[in-house]
């Protein structure tokens, strides 16, 4: 039989990686948060003091890269986010990545895959696909309220200046933008709680099956 791919994208902070794991764990799917490959090439880079612009040196990071050996503790640092959108408008890197992304997803019994090109590009024929959405406003106040919760403390407005930049970056490149597929179901959780819009995202993937 095939694998079953549920194909997730959105911009950073919508909510996608805590739906992808949720989905993951109910439908004993693999995860692969796509958004780390990115992140270990950006984070390489940044370790040797590589310009984010050297596009051939990232691929060659992108070529290297071993996806077991991605240490999310490490590569979730924000500064890290926001380099990872640089090295990700690098098409050698995209394309290295991407086939390292569509071997993950061959895996049977199939996968749950986050990102910003899965359902357009990496899985183009994935059984489900969403879209997962909030208002920068929303993101921004979830990411300060994390920050806060963590004991931390951030300016609201220059959260919010951040991840309206990184939006325009995703959206606005050439290779791979942020948009949803065709056929991507759109998921807005600005008004809904995780519980909310699990259960919405739960109830499409049954329906794919
Ligand atoms: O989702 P996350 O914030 O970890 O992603 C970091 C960056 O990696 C994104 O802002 C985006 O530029 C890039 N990315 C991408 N394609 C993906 C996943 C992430 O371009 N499939």
């Amino acid at each position: 039989s095939d694998p079953f791919i549920i194909a997730i994208d959105g911009p950073a902070g919508a909510g996608k990686g805590t739906m992808a794991r949720r989905l993951a764990d109910h439908f004993h799917l693999n995860l692969l948060d796509t958004g780390l490959t990115y992140r270990a090439v950006a984070h390489r880079m940044l370790t040797y003091g590589l310009p984010l612009q050297n596009a051939s040196a990232a691929e060659t990071a992108a070529r290297q890269l071993d996806l077991g050996e991605m240490d999310r503790e490490i590569l979730s640092q924000h500064a890290i986010g926001e380099a990872a959108s640089q090295v990700a408008v690098i098409p050698a890197v995209r394309q290295a990545l991407v086939e390292k992304q569509r071997e993950f997803a061959r895996t049977l019994p199939g996968a749950v895959l986050d990102g910003r090109d899965i359902g357009t590009v990496v899985c183009p024929d994935a059984d489900v696909k969403l879209y997962v959405t909030a208002t920068a406003q929303v993101r921004a106040q979830r990411r300060l309220a994390e920050i806060e919760a963590r004991g931390g403390s951030a300016e609201f407005a220059q959260i919010l200046a951040d991840i309206e930049k990184r939006d325009a970056r995703d959206m606005g490149r050439a290779d791979s933008p942020l948009r949803p597929a065709n056929d991507a179901h759109l998921l807005d959780t600005s008004e809904m709680d995780i519980e909310t819009a699990f259960q919405a995202a739960k109830t499409l993937v049954e329906t794919a099956m």
